[in-house]
């Protein structure tokens, strides 16, 4: 049967390869250090889990409203207020299916056949498969360490089209883990303003700052935030995320919601009203640290084993890293140390084009001591 001509334009994701193959390699014995996954080795808070099983108990398996639990909707206007000192109301709050479902509900409404959608390469590769699930087009823009890996106004300058209908951000981002100049950001913002582009900023790192401060672009009200309790909350399996919209934009993101997917998770979302208590997030902010330090770890490490990483993340949990001391077909080289050493690490070409075949994104989700054993055995490759 014939499939919609859409689907030839989806890039597999390389990475679900090299995780089938590293676990063929450990069903016979072999130990792989997992560096490829992008999502925390930690498990979700006890209280979250708890409250998940008593949503369950109590019943609450039907549906909720399409724009999400109205407490949980209110609980993240007030994370914005306390974390992040913006001020954003519930009704402009809608929970989805992970920051995936909110990505596609401000694709939906905002792009369609002949629109451009600004983003940069290397970036998280769903974006451009989103946009062209939207029939949008998705101009990938090469961006580089001049920039620290982000968007900037003079490449939006050199981009835009008369086409161009979403400017596309994501901060800190994934692979590289660094975060946009929120000076940069802010002429960003005045630039779609002026050009009546809307600007989608994903911020599913962004309480995952280790440098700085973490400047969230809510204190606008008119640009489209997408965040996510997979990363900082550890919830990936839970499937939940949201979405902060312009007011205007409320009522069509609703009635896209209620057609694409009718609403989240029921027993996710009460699940997720304990993300906020004190003892969850002295958690969060325990496993945080740890991550800050594997950082702090790992980014030395392998800068002294020739690894090219010019800008320091400040955030998420990836270091993407030039490898062109040891090869220039990162692909090959992702499968040689997978094969070699039993460490898996995903290739470039998963977040791009740009120079992809001399980068390999190296996700800290494994424990130090692991990472250490990741390092040794990488010596042992390097100068065998
Ligand atoms: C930058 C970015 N945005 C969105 C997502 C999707 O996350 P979720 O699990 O919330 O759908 C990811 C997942 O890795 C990501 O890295």
């Amino acid at each position: 049967m014939k499939t919609a001509a859409r689907i030839d334009d989806i890039a597999p994701f390389h990475v679900m390869d090299i995780l089938a193959r590293a676990q063929v390699l450990e069903s016979t014995g072999c130990d792989i250090i997992h560096l490829e996954i992008g999502e925390p080795d930690f498990a979700t808070p006890q209280p979250i889990i708890e409250a998940g099983i008593a949503a369950l108990r109590a019943g609450h398996t039907h549906y909720t409203g399409a724009l999400g639990l109205p407490q949980l909707r209110e609980a993240i206007a007030g994370f914005y207020a306390t974390r992040w000192q913006a001020e954003v109301t519930t009704s402009r709050v809608i929970v989805t299916p992970g920051a995936s479902g909110a990505l596609l509900l401000a694709l939906g409404l905002l792009a369609g056949p002949g629109d451009e959608v600004l983003m940069a390469d290397p970036g998280y590769p769903c974006n451009r498969h989103f946009a062209q699930f939207c029939d949008a087009r998705a101009v990938a823009v090469p961006v580089d360490a001049d920039s620290g890996f982000q968007l900037t106004l003079q490449h939006i300058e050199r981009h835009a089209t008369s086409a161009t209908r979403v400017i596309l951000i994501a901060s800190p981002s994934n692979p590289t883990g660094t975060a946009i100049d929120p000076a940069e950001l802010a002429r960003i913002h005045d630039w779609c303003g002026a050009h009546d582009v809307a600007l989608i900023v994903d911020e599913i790192y962004l309480a995952l700052t280790y440098d700085g401060d973490e400047h969230s672009a809510a204190r606008w009200a008119d640009v489209f935030i997408v965040n996510s309790f997979s990363k900082y909350f550890l919830m990936t399996g839970w499937r939940l995320g949201w979405l902060v919209a312009p007011a205007w934009a409320i009522d069509g993101l609703e009635r896209l919601a209620q057609n694409l997917f009718l609403a989240a998770s029921t027993p996710a979302q009460y699940a997720a009203l304990a993300a906020f208590s004190a003892d969850t997030l002295s958690e969060l902010e325990n496993r945080k640290a740890e991550l800050h330090s594997r950082r702090d770890y790992l980014l030395p490490a392998l800068r002294e084993r020739g690894f090219i990483i010019p800008v320091q993340p400040q955030g998420a949990f990836y270091l993407y890293a030039d490898c062109r001391a040891l090869t220039n077909d990162s692909f090959t080289l992702a499968q040689t140390l997978l094969e070699t050493i039993g460490v898996a690490v995903t290739p470039g070409l998963d977040f791009g084009q740009h120079h992809a075949q001399h980068y390999l994104r190296i996700a800290y989700t494994q424990p130090l001591p692991r990472l250490a054993e990741a390092v040794e055995r990488l010596d042992g490759f390097i100068r065998p």
